[in-house]
This record gives C-alpha cells, structure tokens and sequence, in this order.
C-alpha cells in the first residue's frame, strides 16, 4: 500500500487504510492523505506530464486531474470516475492587472468556472467520488452553498454509480447553483439555517444513515484539489508564481494548495513555494480574524486549539451569523480551519478581509476583462488589490487569482450590480453595504424605433 489515511496533527500518529469511510480520526480531528513516495513511479519532472496532452483519447489523460494521477495516487486506474474536469485556463490580464497595480505581465487569472458543472468543487469530486466507487458508496451526500452541491450532482448523474442527497440553508444559495442540483436529480434538502447549520446536520446524520460524505471533511476531495496548483504550474511553464490569492470560505482550496506546493517541494519538483493569501469576506471572516487579528498559527502542528474554541463561543454567544453577498464563502466555521493554517505556513502566507463592495466591483472588473466569475471569486481579485496598496505585493510581482466559480452561477448578482441606477442601489446590496457601483453596465431602453436605435448606436460609434 502507497497511500493511507493520517490524522493532520503530526504528534497523533494514527493511520488508516485508504479503504476505510472516515471523515474523522477515532479521538476526533481532521484526516489527510498521505504516500509512501518512495513506493510511487513520480516523474523525475513536472514537465514529464507534458507527453499527456498528446493523449486525449484516453480520458484519464484528457481530465486535468487525472493527468497529474501519479501526484494523488491513492486509486487504481480501474477505478477513477472522471467527466472530463479540469480543462481550465490561465489568463493573463493586464487590464486587470491594472486594476490590482500590477506591472504588465505581472496578474493571471485561474478559470476554475470551466469546469463541468461551473466551479472548481469539480476537481476535488472527482477525487471522492473515486473513493467513492472504491468503497461502493450507493449514497453520497454534501452540504453546500451551492457549488459543492452543484458538483456532487453532476458526479452522481452522470457516473450512475451513487445517489446523491445535497443540504442546502434556507434562502442562503445562489439559484444557478440550486438549479443544477435539482435539474442533475439530486434529493435536495432545504434546512432551516445557514451553510454552518447544514454541514453539522449532514455530518451528524451521514454515517448513522450509512451515507458517503462529500464535504472537504472528506480528505480525498483535497487530492483532487491540489491539481489546480498542478495547472497553475503547467501555465507558467513549470515556474512557480510569487502570489497564490484564492478566496476562504470552508477552506478546504487554501488547505489543498498548501499540501500540494509542500509535496512537489518534497519530491523535489519545485524549488520555491509561492506565497499564499487567503481572502476572507469581511461579513464572514473567522480566519482572518484569528490569523490576522489574533495571531493564531500552526505553530509547528502544535496550533493553540483553545483560542479557535474560545473564538466559536463567543461567536455563538453573541449569535454571529455569516453575512455576505458572496453567498459562496458565507462561512463562520471552516471546516478546514488548521490545515489551512498548515498551508499559511507552508506558503509563508497572509489572510485579508474585503468589503462587498470591493469584491463587487472586483468581479465586474473581471467581467469586463476576461471570462467572469461569481462574486466569491471576486474576492481573489479583490484581496490582490488591496495586497497591492498596502505594498505586500510589489508591482513587479508574478500574482495568480483563483476565480474558483462561473459568472452564471449568480445571475442575480451580476445583475443587481449593473442595473443600479446613481442614488438607486438595489436594497439588497445596499444592505451589504455596496453604496457605489464603479464599474456598472446599465441596460440601455429604447423606444421599438428604428431611428431611435440608430441614433443610439450613433452615440456609441462615437
Ligand atoms: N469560491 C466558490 C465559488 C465556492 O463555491 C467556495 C466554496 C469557495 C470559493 C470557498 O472555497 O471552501 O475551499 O475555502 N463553496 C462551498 C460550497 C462551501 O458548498 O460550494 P473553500
């Protein structure tokens, strides 16, 4: 055996067969994959992967997870479910770029919207619904915002090999997001509370009813995870950037780049790790609060669990909800809170909080340069600028933004932004603070006149 189940914390030395259904070590805490290197075929070079793109008739080399497999090698080929994720792009813009204060050529946009079902989750199902198969799950089952939901969905429909069950908080997700799991035929349970509430219940019912979970809680879906990095790489012609900047919302991407920069250094296929910044959004941003503001670490593998838990109670306490228009990251309790703080670590990282009006606008930003994403993915973005103007990132710098979901996964969003009219804020925005909008597109009504029209279009040629 290669591969093995480990309890994150390195002084709990307790070890699991990859075959057991485990979300959790038997005295509690999270579980991680883990390989004997010295047991696996690694390439000697990343670029090794390369002779891959001539073999897309072969779907494991087609899927831009699976091609990497020998760097999450826990499955045996036979086994691995794949829908083709993973076929995403790096983009750079400079327009953009402009926007954060980058130098040209200096900002790249990771497109993780092109996957399957629209979000990067694709490339951690993958991976679980893999496992899945392996343990012959008949029944998987998630909580989401939305985009997890989506994803385990399009897993069950289109594989055949499980059921799917989504929770979901009442009112809390974005409808092109619902849609999907209700159009990929998953059972879809509205809970009354939020995406904290939803994932408790889920992992309180999950093995008392025999069903296979797919929340991050599951290690196999940070394996898949961590081919993003792997993609990154592949677009900068194997040299790593100096900035990763993804959104934090249950932690689970931060914690998965975190294990793979550590891994390819180990195996000694990179030479240098990228820094990390995770950004939170202000209306629900426990990890910034306790990295940035309380100076909580990993510390070694020795973090200081007491203050997080003091941290929850006084959350709970005061009743402190998650509140952001990025319904995606609407998120008090991480789940992957200290593997995440493992990857700041790793990454020499930071944690920042933006406002909804800065990844707002952000996200139109994006929109106007490039392919679009939801507003979650706005925050990457966001985050980068303001990693600029406080002078952390240098103009000079190579920065890579995680867009982690499509643009049409909350159309109401996009929408409400642009539609605002000067002095006229949808209420729901203002609500969340969003007072100004920089960069909107209003629709433009015209009378059904051909005159009119012209005299418009006349306007807009200049
Ligand atoms: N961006 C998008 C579009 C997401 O859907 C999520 C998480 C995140 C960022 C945050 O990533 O949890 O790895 O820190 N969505 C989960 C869901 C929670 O249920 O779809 P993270």
């Amino acid at each position: 055996m290669t591969a093995f189940q480990r309890h994150i914390l390195p002084h709990v030395t307790s070890r699991y067969d990859v075959q057991e259904v485990r979300t959790s070590a038997d005295e509690g805490g999270l579980l991680e994959v883990d390989y004997e290197w010295d047991r696996v075929r690694v390439p000697r070079s990343l670029r090794e992967f390369e002779a891959r793109w001539a073999n897309r008739r072969n779907p494991l080399d087609y899927s831009g997870v699976w091609r990497f497999r020998e760097l999450l090698p826990f499955a045996p080929d036979s086994q691995i479910v794949t829908i083709g994720e993973g076929q995403t792009v790096l983009q750079r813009s400079d327009e953009c770029g402009k926007y954060v204060g980058m130098n040209a050529g200096g900002l790249y946009l990771q497109y993780e919207g092109m996957n399957p079902s629209g979000s990067f989750k694709d490339n951690g199902m993958t991976a679980a619904s893999t496992h899945a198969r392996m343990v012959g799950a008949k029944i998987a089952a998630c909580a989401s915002t939305g985009n997890t939901s989506a994803s385990l969905a399009i897993y069950g429909s289109t594989s055949g090999l499980f059921r799917v069950v989504v929770f979901v908080g009442s009112g809390k997700i974005a409808f092109g997001k619902l849609s999907q799991a209700l159009d990929y035929g998953a059972l879809t349970v509205q809970i009354e509370g939020d995406f904290d509430d939803a994932l408790a219940r889920v992992r309180e019912v999950c093995p008392e009813v025999g069903i296979y979970l797919c929340n991050s809680v599951n290690p196999f879906r940070l394996e898949g995870q961590k081919t993003i990095m792997y993609r990154v790489l592949e677009g900068l012609d194997w040299q790593p950037p100096d900035w990763i900047v993804v959104p934090g919302g249950n932690l689970g991407n931060s914690s998965a780049f975190g294990k793979a920069f550590a891994e390819l250094k180990q195996l000694g296929l990179i030479d240098r790790i990228p820094r990390l910044a995770v950004i939170n959004a202000d209306g629900a941003n426990t990890l910034y609060q306790l990295y940035d503001r309380q100076g909580l670490r990993w510390n070694g593998g020795k973090p200081d669990i007491a203050a997080i838990d003091r941290f929850y109670h006084v959350m709970d306490a005061e009743k402190r909800k998650a509140d952001t228009l990025a319904s995606a990251i609407q998120i008090n309790r991480p789940v992957s809170l200290l593997k995440c703080l493992r990857a700041l670590e790793t990454c020499d990282g930071v944690v920042r909080e933006v406002s909804d009006q800065a990844i707002l606008d952000a996200k139109a930003k994006v929109g106007a340069c490039g392919f679009g994403c939801e507003p979650a993915s706005g925050a990457s973005v966001a985050g980068a600028k303001l990693l600029r103007e406080q002078g952390i990132i240098a103009p000079s710098d190579r920065v890579v933004c995680i867009l982690t979901g499509h643009q049409l996964k909350d159309p109401d969003a996009t929408v409400g932004y642009h539609s605002a009219k000067p002095g006229s804020i949808d209420p729901k925005l203002a609500a969340h603070g969003v007072m100004k909008v920089q960069f909107g597109n209003r629709p433009v009504p015209v009378a059904n006149n051909v005159d009119q029209i012209i005299d418009l279009l006349r306007k807009f040629a200049g």
